[in-house]
């Protein structure tokens, strides 16, 4: 179930794992990076374990787990310190798609965003055709804030991204 879904920092050890879906086009379809080889899934986890000990630090990587069974991956930016702007992304092996676990993933972000690191405003994004993306940002509570164009050059051309953000006060009237 999704409730045991838990996220621990990602370590550079990780990297295997994390090629096991990083080297799939499904998962990086609408991204500008990937299929990754193992190269750029040993250099993504290096940098992602690195991030954790930058000062200041501004990027928190985490791998996704299930009953400590790593599932997936879920990351949490500070896009702005003054403002406490945050960003959240997160993915997941295929195979685990469709049960909640993307939901999940998103939840335990905005806890740590709003709870650990005081943030106010959080916000994710996700190409049009990401259907599945778009539904989990909903599901979290946000708010549709529209449509930036042409944010990314990916394989298939220019792509645009869907923004959506939630509040601080609202998580916490959501939580309650
Ligand atoms: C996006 C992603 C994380 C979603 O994970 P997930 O575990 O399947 O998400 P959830 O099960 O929590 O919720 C997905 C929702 O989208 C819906 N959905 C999925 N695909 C859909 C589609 N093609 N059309 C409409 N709805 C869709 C599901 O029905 C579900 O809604 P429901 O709970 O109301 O039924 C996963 O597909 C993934 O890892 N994709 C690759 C990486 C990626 O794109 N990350 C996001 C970058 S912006």
């Amino acid at each position: 179930m999704a409730e045991t879904v838990s996220l621990r920092r990602i370590d550079e050890a990780d990297w295997p794992v994390v090629h096991t879906w990083g080297r799939l086009l499904e998962f990086c379809r609408f991204q500008p990076w990937g299929p990754d080889t193992p190269e750029d899934s040993r250099a993504f986890a290096a940098a992602a374990a690195a991030a954790w000990s930058q000062q200041p630090q501004t990027r928190y990587a985490y791998l996704a787990c299930l009953d400590g069974r790593p599932i997936g991956s879920g990351e949490l930016r500070l896009r702005d310190i003054r403002h406490r702007q945050g960003e959240i992304a997160y993915g997941l092996h295929p195979d685990e798609w469709g049960r909640g676990y993307g939901t999940a993933i998103g939840d335990e972000l905005l806890r740590i965003g709003f709870e650990q690191m005081g943030l106010h405003r959080i916000y994710g994004t996700c190409d049009p055709r990401n259907l599945g993306s778009a539904a989990v940002l909903k599901k979290l509570g946000m708010t549709y804030e529209g449509r930036q164009r042409h944010t990314m050059l990916i394989r298939d051309g220019w792509r645009d991204s869907e923004c959506f953000s939630i509040l601080e006060h609202e998580w916490r009237a959501r939580a309650e």
